[in-house]
Order: structure tokens, then C-alpha cells, then sequence
């Protein structure tokens, strides 16, 4: 294909690929099938890769993502980005109304609509094209999120009809229900805690430094507010209809409403409604709709005077509490949960709630079989807000939290100021074990794959494994064939097990992880108030684990961002006889204490070998793969030819030097390969 061909084809596949898109996310009416879409963007993306300088910043497979921000930069919002005030009965809602009418001396017409449970977002867009997205801030500052807001597939990164040349649209970023469902449960498959609710996921999502993750989580954004200099419409609804037309996903929930009733009325309709959207609200809002009426009403500091927030009431039920049991998490925290007779709730069936801490069942006076009252808030889990003491049997005893730990039976523990009791039995309480298992295997730890939450539990379940060294003794034969099966929350039966190939995979990805290095190593290794950033600096500071074991209390709070609780928590960890000889059987395994030193040659595996780097990888960083390579016999290249051996793939490779591989016939190795590599010596 020559290159005029090839420009012809990829405009041809960006409008189709763009009005598929708009279809399937904005219309929700595919025409065509996922696989018929997923064919047209392969062969874009393959004429992309063939011709890099026809791959237009807007086309539609920047929708992936690709772009790493290692900052978000702070910019100044044209408009600032105000609130709305709230009000929380009718009797606010009437206040309002009459307010408006007497300010503008005569009546008003209303726009009502749902009140999006997201996070805000104001959008710049210049000659049909979307240049600029920025986070809310705090309202006259925000972040440029660009690159993650162009990946959500339903904002239209160029516009269709006859738009203002210059404008900026306003709208809310949120989890639909079933993107976050399966982002938790992607999550709990790799061992990461699962988010509390979807608007706290969605503003998570929308500040990670990798986008292409972000397209992976399939946040969306409903629209709701335009701004501009010489716009051409009179009213708030007409804005909509219009911006509806350009391209912008507009909620069809939108009503004008002409007086008090029908407001009320609205009210009412998605108060029952609201169950059954896809997506949380969490009330409604209520706008002046002539633009010429809320200039005469104006601002506030804060908010409009021409329109306010009706928030719904968090949705409560009284129900009976039957158990309290209590759950013991990774570092020993014990939480109670209260077991509750189900009843519904917001839609769902409710069985438990959380009551978080021994000070949250005495402020509640809860009693055995108390009617307590659950509420649902953002939450996923419910809470208990107040207990029905009037229905109480007088002869009910009071809930008094256990004094020992219901996994191992050692006495519970609380340091002071602290509202969580701890099971000081860190080393064999099963729990405590598991969830130290899961957190070494983690992605951003040991990235052992293959080997999620639910099969750690089923090797330790089987004596296979009781300490993060044992993972290292585990052999193939083991594995093969050890399966259960349970209930989930929802009461359906899942099997989990090792199948010949996940097996393997798993003996090869722990043999890999033996590569790993240092600072990751340490993070693995789950010492308290040790995340990644602390472990890099740790490292740093003691380029060996002998130095760090060495360190006294002083060493480890001259290091930048290290004070006295992660300090004392050092110290502690290796005070500590268990951990001593975990370090020592690991590093007879060979994994990686110290900081390996240029010019230490490991192996020659690579002897002779000339290796491009690209991409980003999981576990080094693109120097500590240098080092790694040189360590090992090979060299370094910085562009790929005919001599080049293999090409070591990240994520995110560049399209041009994939292209230049293909042509040149230059195989490339990812990372789980390469450590595999290396670690064969
Ligand atoms: S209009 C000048 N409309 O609520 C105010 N806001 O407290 C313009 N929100 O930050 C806001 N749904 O994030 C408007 N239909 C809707 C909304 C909405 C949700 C959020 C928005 C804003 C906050 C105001």
C-alpha cells in the first residue's frame, strides 16, 4: 500500500471507528458487532504502526492509551468551578423558587436533572477538536488530566455539526456499576484491596500516571454545563440540545419543569428510580434555564443563586442484627461485622454491615438481636447508623467485643490513641499469613502471575505454604491438580484450582522472581509503613540488606521521608527472629538484597547479545534494566537494526520501533521472559 492509500484508508477507519464508538458509548445502539469493531481498529492500528506520521493525535486508537504522566501540571480554570448549594427538603426547594421570583419579578422555567455521584471535569475544546481537560481542584486551580479524560471512549475527542469555535463543557466523570464491579474484581484477584466505593475509584483512576490503565477501567462522563465567550443560546436546555447534537453524551433524564409541582415531581420519580440507573446519583439539580434570568440572579462567592442541589436521603431499613463476627485482616486489625437478617436495601439484599471498630459498637449501645437501623450511603458496604431501643428485649446482653482473636486465639491488643484491637500473632495467624502471602505476590511487589489471593489461600490451605520463602521450595507436581470449590458473596459456586498450564506458569513466574530487584524486593517484603516509595528510599540509602539490618534509629531518620514510625517499624521488623530467617532462606535462593553495582558480571547469558530497551516494565525501572543486561554480558542499544538480538518490550512501546522490528525481523522478549532469562544462569 502506498503512503496516499494508506492516508485514504486510516480517515476512513477513524470515521467509521468514530461513529462506531459514538453509537455503542453514547447512543448505547451498537450497529455492529464487537468483533467487526475490534477487526476496523486493528487494521488502523496496523497502518498507524506502518506509517507513524499519519497517526493523528485524535484518532480513535489513542482511546488505549499510551501516555505516562509522571506529573499532572496545575492550571488555572478560565471559569472557576463552583459548587451548588444544598438543600435537603422541599421546604429549602420552595425557599428557592420563591427567591427566584422575587428577584426577577416575574416566573421562572426550570431545567431539572440528576445530580451525577462523580467527580467534576471542565473540558477545553478549539475548532471541534478537545484540547485540554482539568480536574476541579480546588475550584480555581485544578490538574490536566488530558491524557487519561481521551481515553473515555464516550467524550468525543473531535466534534461533529456545526460547533463554537471556543468553548469549554463541564461535565462528571464517573464508575458506571459494571466497570466498577469489574475493576474490584480485578482487583481482588491480584491481591489489591478493593475500592470503597465507585466515586473514590473514579477519582483514583482519573490521577493514575498510566493511561492506558485508565482506559482499561472504562470510567464515562455525563455533560451538563457549557461556557463561553458569545455563545449562541438562550437557554440552559437549548446549550444541551446543542451540545447533544456536537457529539457530548447528555443525559435524555433531563426535564423542564415550570413550576413547584413539577419539580416535586421529578423529585419523586427518580427518588424510586434511582435503584434501577446504572450509575450512582445522588440527588437532583435544579437550574434557572434563560440565560438572561440567572445573569440577573448571579453568583454567590460559591455557588449560582440560579439553581441548587436536592440531595436524597441516604436510603435506610430497620432490620434485626443476628451475629456479630469479626474479620482479621493482613496486619492483624480486627474488624466486627455485624450479620444482619437480610432485607433489601437500595436495590440489593443487604446481610451484613460493618461496624469498623470496639468504640463504634459502644457509641451504638448495641445489644444481641437488637432492630438495628442500616443505612446505604456511597458505600459499598452498609452501616449501621442507630439501634431501635425501644424494641429491645430487656434481657438482651450487650455486644462486647472479643478479647481474642477468633482465627488463633491469642490475646487482642490496642496501643493507645489507636481505635483497632491487633492480633499480635503476626507469624501464625492464618489471615495475617495469607495476606502477607498476597501482598509479596502482588503485581507491584514480586508480580508473581498466575498466583492470585484465592490460590495462595488454597496452598496454604494445604500446608504448601506458611511463609513468603516457602513459595521458592514449591515444585510443579505440587500444584497440578489441587482445586476447591466455594461459595462467593453472592452465593454462587466458583472453582479454583492449577490447571498444567497455570502451574507452569507459576513455577516459572516465581523462578523469574528471583530477579527482582532490591527495592521491590524490600516492598514485598511487607515491613509496616514500607510502601513502594519508602522501599525505593531505603534502598538508596542502604544499597544492601546487611546495611539496612545494621541501621540504628538514627541512620534510618536521617534518610529523606523516613520518620519515627516507619523507623520503629524497621527496627521492629528486624528485631524480629521469624524475619531474620525468612531474609536468610531467601537469600539462599538467590533473590536480590542489594542494589547490584554496575560492572558486577552475574552470567554471561547475554554474552555477545545487543539489546534495544523499550516501554515500561513492572519491576525495574529502565536503568535498573540496563545495569541488569550489562550484568549479565550483553550490551545496550539505544536503536534497533539488523544487529540487534531481541528487543526488551515494556508496556507502551513506541509504534515506530515496533514497525522498525517487524520490517527488520527482530524478535521481542517482555519482561516475565527476560527475568526468566537471566535467572536460567
Ligand atoms: S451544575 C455552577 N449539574 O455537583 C455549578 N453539577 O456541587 C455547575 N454535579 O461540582 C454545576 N451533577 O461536580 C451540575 N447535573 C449537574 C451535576 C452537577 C453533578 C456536581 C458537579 C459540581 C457539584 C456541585
Amino acid at each position: 500500500m502506498t503512503k496516499d492509500q494508506a492516508q485514504l484508508r486510516i480517515e476512513e477507519l477513524s470515521r467509521l471507528l468514530d461513529q462506531h464508538n459514538y453509537n455503542y458509548y453514547v447512543l448505547a445502539a451498537p450497529t455492529i458487532t464487537d468483533y467487526a469493531f475490534d477487526m476496523l481498529m486493528e487494521e488502523l492500528i496496523r497502518l498507524e504502526n506502518q506509517f507513524p506520521d499519519l497517526s493523528a493525535a485524535d484518532s480513535p486508537s489513542k482511546r488505549v492509551g499510551g501516555e505516562v504522566t509522571k506529573q499532572f501540571q496545575t492550571v488555572q480554570h478560565r471559569y472557576a468551578m463552583l459548587s451548588l448549594s444544598n438543600s435537603y427538603n422541599e421546604g429549602e426547594i420552595r425557599e428557592f423558587h420563591n427567591r427566584v421570583v422575587k428577584t426577577l419579578e416575574q416566573e421562572a422555567e426550570y431545567v431539572c436533572e440528576l445530580k451525577y455521584d462523580g467527580l467534576a471535569i471542565s473540558i477545553l475544546y478549539e475548532n471541534g477538536k478537545l484540547i485540554q481537560a482539568v480536574t476541579r481542584g480546588d475550584g480555581n486551580k485544578g490538574d490536566d488530566v488530558t491524557s487519561n479524560v481521551k481515553t473515555i471512549r464516550s467524550i468525543p475527542l473531535k466534534l461533529k455539526g456545526s460547533y463554537p469555535k471556543r468553548f469549554e463543557i463541564r461535565g462528571e466523570i464517573y464508575f458506571p456499576h459494571d466497570s466498577f464491579q469489574a475493576a474490584n474484581e480485578a482487583r481482588i484477584e491480584e491481591g489489591t484491596a478493593p475500592f470503597a466505593n465507585p466515586r473514590n475509584a473514579a477519582a483514583g483512576t482519573l490521577k493514575m500516571q498510566d493511561s492506558a490503565e485508565v482506559s482499561r477501567r472504562k470510567l464515562d462522563c455525563w455533560f451538563y454545563y457549557i461556557m463561553g465567550e458569545n455563545l449562541p443560546f438562550k437557554s440552559h436546555y437549548e446549550s444541551l440540545q446543542a451540545a447533544k447534537s456536537w457529539g457530548f453524551k447528555i443525559s435524555s433524564a433531563i426535564a423542564l419543569c415550570k413550576n413547584e409541582a413539577e419539580i416535586f415531581e421529578y423529585i419523586h420519580d427518580w427518588e424510586k428510580g434511582r435503584n434501577e440507573l446504572p450509575f450512582d446519583i445522588d440527588g437532583i439539580v435544579i437550574k434557572v434555564n434563560r440565560f438572561d434570568q440567572q445573569q440577573l440572579l448571579g453568583f454567590t462567592a460559591k455557588s449560582p443563586r440560579w439553581a441548587i442541589a436536592y440531595k436524597y436521603k441516604a436510603e435506610e431499613v430497620t432490620t434485626q442484627l443476628l451475629t456479630v463476627t469479626y474479620q482479621v485482616g493482613r496486619t492483624g486489625a480486627v474488624t466486627p461485622v455485624a450479620n444482619l437478617k437480610p432485607v433489601l436495601l437500595a436495590g440489593t439484599t443487604i446481610k451484613r454491615a460493618s461496624l469498623h471498630n470496639a468504640d463504634i459498637i459502644l457509641g451504638l449501645d448495641l445489644h444481641e438481636n437488637d432492630t438495628v437501623v442500616v443505612e446505604k450511603g456511597g458505600e459499598i458496604i452498609p452501616k449501621i447508623t442507630s439501634v431501635k431501643t425501644a424494641l429491645r428485649d430487656p434481657s438482651s446482653k450487650e455486644v462486647s467485643f472479643i478479647t481474642h482473636c477468633p482465627e488463633c486465639g491469642t490475646a487482642l491488643v490496642r496501643s493507645e490513641g489507636e481505635s483497632a484491637w491487633y492480633c499480635p500473632n503476626s507469624y501464625h495467624c492464618p489471615p495475617q499469613i495469607k495476606g502477607r502471602l498476597s501482598h509479596f505476590i502482588a503485581r507491584k511487589a514480586m508480580n508473581i502471575e498466575g498466583l492470585g489471593e484465592g490460590r495462595v489461600e488454597l496452598l496454604f490451605d494445604h500446608g504448601l505454604v506458611h511463609n513468603v520463602a516457602d513459595l521458592y521450595d514449591l515444585r510443579y507436581d505440587q500444584l497440578l491438580g489441587l482445586e476447591k470449590t466455594f461459595e462467593d458473596d453472592d452465593g454462587k459456586l466458583r472453582k479454583i484450582g492449577f490447571r498444567e498450564k497455570t502451574s507452569r506458569l507459576i513455577v516459572e513466574s516465581i523462578e523469574a522472581s528471583k530477579a527482582i530487584p532490591y527495592p521491590r524486593l524490600l516492598f514485598a517484603l511487607g515491613i509496616r509503613f514500607v510502601g513502594e516509595t519508602v522501599a525505593a528510599k531505603l534502598a538508596e540509602a542502604f544499597p544492601s540488606i546487611e546495611l539496612l539490618m545494621r541501621a540504628q534509629y538514627n541512620d534510618l531518620i536521617e534518610v529523606e521521608e523516613i520518620g519515627d514510625r516507619i523507623a520503629e517499624s524497621v527496627l521492629a521488623f528486624f528485631d524480629d527472629l521469624e524475619n531474620m530467617q525468612t531474609i536468610s532462606r531467601l537469600q539462599q535462593h538467590g533473590l536480590q538484597f542489594s542494589h547490584v553495582a554496575k560492572n558486577t558480571m552475574l552470567s554471561s547469558v547475554l554474552e555477545g547479545k545487543t539489546i534495544v530497551i523499550s516501554g515500561v516494565f513492572e519491576t525495574f525501572s529502565r536503568d535498573e534494566a540496563k545495569t541488569l543486561i550489562e550484568n549479565h554480558g550483553g550490551k545496550v542499544s539505544s536503536s534497533i537494526s539488523a544487529k540487534t538480538s531481541f528487543i526488551l518490550a515494556g508496556d507502551q512501546m513506541g509504534p515506530s520501533k515496533k514497525e522498525k522490528a517487524e520490517k527488520l525481523g527482530v524478535q521481542l522478549m517482555d519482561e516475565a521472559g527476560f527475568l526468566y532469562l537471566i535467572k536460567q544462569e
